[in-house]
């Protein structure tokens, strides 16, 4: 398909580095893969894909069988065979315990290259590094070999679970470099896609991929922040969205989703990654970005406090869990949110039994025996004094609910991400709470008896809840002692 076939090596065989791997593959490049990890390689030698990512397969399949992808674990075996062009740095860059980019792996795979290169290479950064990183590497490489090595930061801005799709249908492609002719062999091998290349310098292409990553969680909790403005006050946040999204200057793609906050293996460490390195590049107070962490740090308690509001003490609770996964469409569980938020309820004493089409098996290996794995929603749902929509998978929402119904013991439902039918689970009687939107409306009259004799939490209602409430109580026709809290507030 290429008009040149290159030889890459891809270092790292995880999220990026498969995808990227692949995709070249398909494109007509031979394509040698070095991962460290043996049960890793091993499979994916036999074709099979350790994570969930779709098309990914068949095209594994296809580069194995037309001998155009290659695994091993050797990086002798890798340079001296192979004897690639471009060297594509996969590996990952975890958060260290001061929220900056751990760069451990990519050192070692820089060690590692410069010791088995048999002539000059381009190496390309796709890892997300801080700034600066490339011209590190450069020295490092200076140190550890006489060939010419020239650096490139191409940073990835796929997403998971459309990993394949984002590869190939890229928005935009960032070359960085100091050396130009590098830099136009890299676009070289993009030129297929016909999309913008920024050239830039080293710096300008790492930080710009921190940018994007905390532009998206920014505007992650921006709705969040109007989320908790808008409970409070009668306003909904959902229509907000909306509204914003329908400007010509914001866009129907925006990332404004109200929820459990951002999670995923990216913009946490990414956000903390810029954070932290703004701090050394002498930016006094990164305020804006530390308002965004907070912000989402926040997000889990609030939910906590929603599920206490349904419940009272959770100690002892039935929760069914809808999704485990941090996004839709992935099997990935790092940093999920509904992985925090089912810690964060287990801490509360609630029993939890979770259902997710695809990241149990993920899940497992995090909250092991904490937790019960059902096979499927309604299982999740049975016997539940409540069930928390967790991650948003369309399947969710074709689910029975009126079945649902009959089969928990209490039919609340704590909706994180504002997914399912709202008003189709209240006309069937559930009490449903989401996310930035009033939710004493539409409960159960005999949750608002118990509400209304709660002190603790009418201390916590704004004076539109208390309106909600009192509108609630007058409906339902009988008189209703209020605790006196309520007298008071009210009096004042
Ligand atoms: N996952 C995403 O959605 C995504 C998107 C864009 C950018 N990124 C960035 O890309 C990088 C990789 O992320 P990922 O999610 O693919 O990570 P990952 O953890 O899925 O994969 C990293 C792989 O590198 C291998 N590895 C570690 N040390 C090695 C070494 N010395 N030599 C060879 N292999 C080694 C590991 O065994 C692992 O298979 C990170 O910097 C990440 O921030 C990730």
């Amino acid at each position: 398909m290429n008009a040149i076939p290159k030889t890459i090596a891809v270092v790292g065989s995880g999220y990026v580095g498969l995808i990227t791997a692949v995709a070249f593959a398909k494109l007509g490049h031979r394509v040698v893969c070095i991962d460290t990890n043996e049960e890793k390689v091993a499979k994916l030698r036999r074709g099979v894909v350790p994570i969930y990512e779709p098309g990914v397969r068949e095209l594994l399949r296809d580069g194995l069988a037309k001998k155009k992808l290659f695994f091993t674990t050797q990086y002798e075996d890798a340079f001296a065979v192979h004897q690639p062009d471009f060297v594509f740095l996969c590996v990952g860059t975890p958060p260290r315990a001061d929220g900056s980019a751990d760069l451990k792996y990519v050192e070692r795979a820089v060690v590692s290259i410069a010791k088995n290169l048999r002539k000059a290479a381009i190496v390309i950064t796709k890892s997300t590094v801080p700034v600066g990183t490339g011209r590190h590497l450069q020295e490092l490489f200076r140190k550890h070999t006489h060939k010419p090595v020239s650096i490139v930061s191409n940073p990835e801005y796929l997403r998971e679970g459309k990993a394949l799709y984002d590869f190939m249908n890229p928005d935009k492609i960032v070359i960085g470099s100091d050396d130009a002719a590098a830099a136009r062999k890299v676009k070289r091998l993009y030129a297929i896609f016909k999309k913008p290349v920024l050239t830039s310098t080293l710096e300008t292409s790492e930080l710009a991929k921190y940018a994007q990553n905390a532009f998206l969680a920014t505007e992650i909790s921006f709705a969040n922040t109007l989320a908790e403005i808008a409970e409070k006050c009668n306003a909904d946040i959902r229509t907000i969205v909306e509204t914003i999204k329908l400007d010509k200057r914001v866009g129907p793609n925006a990332y404004l989703g109200a929820g459990p906050g951002y999670g995923g293996s990216c913009f946490p460490k990414d956000v903390k990654a810029l954070i932290n390195f703004s701090k050394r590049a002498g930016v006094r107070a990164p305020s804006l970005l530390q308002a965004v962490e907070r912000v989402n740090n926040g997000r889990i308690n609030g939910l906590v406090t929603k599920a206490e509001f349904l419940l009272g003490s959770l100690k002892g609770k039935r929760i069914g869990f809808w999704g485990l996964a941090f996004n839709a469409g992935t099997d990935d569980v790092r940093f999920s949110p509904a992985v925090s938020l089912a810690r964060a309820l287990l801490k509360k004493g609630a029993v939890i039994t979770a259902y997710d089409p695809l990241a149990m098996p993920e899940a497992k290996r995090d909250l092991g025996s904490l937790i019960t794995y059902a096979d499927d929603p309604y299982k999740a749902a049975k016997g539940m004094d409540m069930v928390v929509l967790a991650t948003h998978w369309p399947q969710f929402k074709r689910i029975e609910f009126g079945h649902v119904k009959r089969l928990m013991r209490m039919p609340n439902v704590l909706d994180a991400r504002n997914f399912l039918p709202a008003e189709k689970l209240q006309k069937l009687g559930f009490n449903y709470v989401g996310v930035g939107f009033p939710f004493i409306k539409g409960m159960h009259p005999s949750w608002l008896k118990i509400i209304a004799k709660d002190v603790k939490k009418l201390k916590r209602f704004s004076e539109h809840e208390l309106r909600e409430l009192r509108e609630g109580l007058a409906a339902l026709g009988k008189e209703v002692t209020l605790a006196p809290v309520f007298a008071e507030e009210t009096a004042e």
